[in-house]
């Protein structure tokens, strides 16, 4: 596997690479773990020759959150890229990705502004942007992402989708269903913060979400139900919770009943000074 640091070189060999087939392309922000060994596994189904990058960006990190304590990983992250057979990983530094006088960043309206975009203001302006950016830089073919960021998903596909992006094209952009611990967990970087007690807590998210779709999916009244969902996540030990929301899966539109299309159980809550994620697919009634 060749790393490269810095753009002209990334340009050549992309260059090369593209000779030999398609390219599929898994962003990452490093402290790779058992969620992006899948995705890089998955993106190998879709062309031969994968493109991994590494890139903690610092625009997506709001002011109070963990930029500085982000894992950085780089030689172990390496070893774990050859193991999955990517071909080229791209690594660049801060100045590289933002040079002096950079001035542009993409805002996605409505998709990105409840649930995450909510809590953590611009947060999704720093995704969007930076992905933009990875995509005109490696040009992929196909670009694989985690639903468990599934507004991050949503967020992307809109944007590609309104900026005519070619290079992926928006239906090329491949969302792989989350992987999970053994206890249901959705595998994250963030769960190494957590102590023995606060993991074991945690696991509550995955049940207790569980209880709330099967509620949802036998036509109950959305709100009481999404209630029972925070106060179990807090009677576990849950420090707080951001949201415990039922979205249209595509749009994002909070719903309030049960819906006729496909939709999203999403949650974020805090354990500790953590904060997880999760989200579920649950059944439309007119499926
Ligand atoms: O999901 C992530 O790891 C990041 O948000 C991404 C897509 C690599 C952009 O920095």
């Amino acid at each position: 596997m060749q790393t490269v640091k810095h753009l002209p070189d990334l340009r050549e060999a992309v260059d090369e690479l593209r000779s030999s087939g398609p390219i599929a392309f898994v962003p990452t922000m490093g402290a790779l773990h058992d969620g992006h060994l899948t995705l890089l596994r998955e993106a190998r189904e879709f062309a031969p020759n994968v493109v991994a990058s590494i890139f903690v960006n610092p625009t997506q990190f709001g002011p109070n959150e963990d930029l500085d304590a982000y894992p950085r990983q780089l030689a172990e992250d390496q070893a774990k890229l050859e193991g999955e057979g990517v071909a080229l990983l791209w690594a660049p530094g801060v100045e590289d990705m933002y040079p002096d006088g950079f001035a542009t960043s993409i805002s996605v309206a409505g998709v990105s502004e409840g649930l995450c975009g909510a809590s953590r203001p611009g947060h999704f302006d720093g995704v969007a942007t930076v992905v933009c950016k990875l995509f005109n830089q490696v040009r992929p073919d196909f670009a694989i992402f985690g639903e468990k960021d599934w507004q991050q998903l949503a967020v992307i596909r809109r944007m590609a989708r309104d900026l005519d992006l070619t290079q992926p094209h928006a239906d090329r952009i491949i969302g792989i269903p989350t992987v999970r611990e053994a206890d249901g967990l959705a595998m994250s970087s963030r769960n190494a913060y957590l102590s023995p007690e606060q993991r074991a807590a945690a696991a509550t998210l995955n049940v207790a979400m569980h209880k709330a779709i099967e509620g949802i999916e036998a036509g109950g009244t959305v709100a009481p139900i999404l209630a029972d969902l925070e106060a179990a996540l807090l009677q576990a030990g849950f420090a707080s919770v951001d949201y415990a929301s039922l979205a249209d899966a595509e749009s994002l539109e909070l719903l309030d009943e049960a819906p006729k299309r496909p939709a999203r159980l999403l949650v974020a809550a805090r354990i500790g000074t953590t904060r997880l994620i999760d989200n579920m697919h649950v059944e439309g009634r007119d499926a």
